[in-house]
């Protein structure tokens, strides 16, 4: 990557959205833009704010959700060290960026697309709804533990077809799943494409009932990335020949008939 790519960038805003419990907020960071010519819906960015101490080395890689001339947004959930810190960046502040990294999803023209979504992997489907030519064609399923509110849900909604569905039990896993079977043989008999972005359970459920029905699906994988730009290896993912392959630079966008999630 050229280091164009790597930018020191002002923190914008910064905001919390919804209510959540300490220690699992969701939270909107708006960035200077760092004048890329473009992105594509998928894609992400490492970040490390500037003032982060040398125990805290590493970026962290985040889908772009949404950007304009001026800015780039980022959604964040607070899960460890580096996200709680996040939490604490002031407008203003520096944070060194780099991107735009990895593939993107597709946009077929004249098929209906099935957007599914677990969590935070709603992130990337911000940007794909404002940029698809045809937002007539796109339905959003999105399966989620915290309050609607807490994601950009109302957003997406105002722009094509929704459906939200709030897992509050261990029990409501199997309902998401059976909804996910269903909307996926629906779509598969529409010749549609399905793209999946959420935790690797999620993308699991996405896969095989992608597999059953044959439809063709793209799945966004999070994978645990250090450097972002193909160079430390520590994203890995199996491909079905057996190889390994660096989410960050093949991916995080796949077929779903390409890869294996098993461990
Ligand atoms: C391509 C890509 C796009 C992503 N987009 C988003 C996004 O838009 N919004 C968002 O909130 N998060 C996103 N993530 C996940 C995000 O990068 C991690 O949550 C973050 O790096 C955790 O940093 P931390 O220092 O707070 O956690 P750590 O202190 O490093 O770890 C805390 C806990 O989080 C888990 N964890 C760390 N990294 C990940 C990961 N990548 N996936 C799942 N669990 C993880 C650890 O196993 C541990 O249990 C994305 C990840 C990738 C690879
Ligand atoms: S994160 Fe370093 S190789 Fe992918």
């Amino acid at each position: 990557m050229s280091s164009d790519n790597c930018k020191a960038v002002k923190v914008l805003s910064i905001r919390q959205l919804g209510k959540s419990s300490p220690g699992e907020e969701i939270a909107e960071l708006r960035l200077e833009h760092p004048g890329w010519k473009s992105w594509r819906a998928g894609q992400f960015v490492m970040i490390r704010p500037l003032s982060w101490p040398l125990d805290l080395i590493w970026g962290r890689p985040f889908s772009i959700c949404k950007g304009d001339g001026d800015s780039l947004t980022i959604l964040f959930q607070v899960v460890g060290r580096g996200t709680s810190r996040l939490l604490e960046l002031q407008k203003g502040e520096a944070v060194s960026m780099w991107g735009p990294l990895g593939n993107f999803f597709s946009k077929p023209a004249d098929r209906p697309v099935l957007m599914l979504a677990g969590g935070m992997g709603i992130a990337p489907f911000c940007g794909y709804v404002d940029t698809h030519p045809e937002p007539e064609n796109l339905k959003l399923f999105f399966a989620h533990r915290l309050p609607l509110e807490n994601y950009p849900y109302a957003e997406i909604q105002k722009k094509v077809e929704t459906e939200a569905f709030k897992e509050n039990k261990v029990e409501d896993i199997q309902l998401i799943i059976t909804k996910i079977k269903a909307l996926v043989e629906e779509f598969s008999k529409k010749n549609g494409l399905v793209v999946a972005c959420g935790p690797t359970p999620f993308l699991k459920t996405v896969q095989a009932a992608a597999n059953e029905f044959g439809c063709e699906a793209e799945l966004s994988l999070e994978n645990r990335m250090a450097c972002g730009v193909g160079a430390c290896l520590g994203c890995v993912t199996r491909e079905n020949d057996g190889h390994h392959t660096q989410v960050c630079t093949t991916g995080p966008v796949f077929k779903a008939d390409a890869i294996s999630l098993e461990e």
